[in-house]
């Protein structure tokens, strides 16, 4: 820490409105100085920032039929970002991804890894439910992806496990089914760095085919292998 800079010279250039750019260790060690978990030094401007710009969103026509926009929800400093696909009627109503039995069943498969879903940041690839939970159309997508993009520059994650055929696709710009998609390491190719990608099973669909959780579970495994986290 002090062959970079001080708590105090970092509070003043922040009270100065000056972005400061630290290596990631340091933001660790600024972060546990300051009782808090890891993140960029501009975050505090830059997620209030697009959290706004989500919520008054108007780029596609879902925003017409939406109760409310549906951010993403967890740790900003997570090592795990978890990427499902659209919002449906519980996410809309509540504001919060997956809060309803999808939501119950990859708290479940977190849980199966040793985590809590407190310790992971979990977002989707749109910010808006499609009417009657149908797929995702092409220009909505092309219209939300750069917020998704702009919360893993802001996370930073280390690892995201994209759940369901329609996040894997969007996210590795792939047409494979998951069946195909799971059991490797991908990238996700950010504005500034690659993220390795594990694939999953939507948990949605476990709830129709419990016989393939075992097969989630192992993806999971693999995630860990990737990027060991704890913290049930
Ligand atoms: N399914 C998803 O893909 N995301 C949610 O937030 C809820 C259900």
């Amino acid at each position: 820490m002090p062959e970079f800079m001080g708590a105090e010279q970092r509070r003043i250039l922040h009270a100065l409105d000056i972005d400061v750019w630290l290596p990631r260790h340091v933001v660790a060690d600024a972060a546990t100085e300051a009782g808090g978990s890891e993140v960029s030094p501009t975050a505090d401007k830059d997620w209030p920032t697009l959290e706004s710009a989500v919520s008054v969103c108007t780029q596609c026509l879902l925003h017409q039929t939406r109760k409310q926009t549906v951010f993403g929800d967890g740790d900003r400093g997570a090592r795990w970002m978890i990427v499902g696909e659209a919002p449906g009627a519980d996410e809309d109503r509540q504001g919060k991804p997956f809060v309803g039995k999808a939501g119950q069943m990859l708290n479940e498969m977190l849980r199966a890894v040793g985590l809590n879903r407190e310790r992971v940041f979990i977002a989707n690839i749109l910010k808006c439910r499609p009417p009657n939970n149908r797929d995702p159309r092409v220009d909505e997508v092309a219209s939300c992806m750069d917020f998704l993009r702009r919360q893993v520059a802001l996370v930073q994650p280390q690892l995201i496990v994209a759940v369901g055929r329609i996040a894997a696709q969007h996210l590795l710009n792939e047409d494979k089914p998951v069946g195909q998609l799971r059991g490797r390491v991908h990238s996700f190719a950010g504005p500034e760095q690659s993220t390795p990608v594990v694939v999953t099973y939507h948990p949605a669909y476990l709830l129709r085919s419990p016989g393939q959780k075992r097969k989630a579970w192992e993806d999971l495994c693999l995630a860990r292998s990737v990027c060991e986290v704890s913290g049930a």
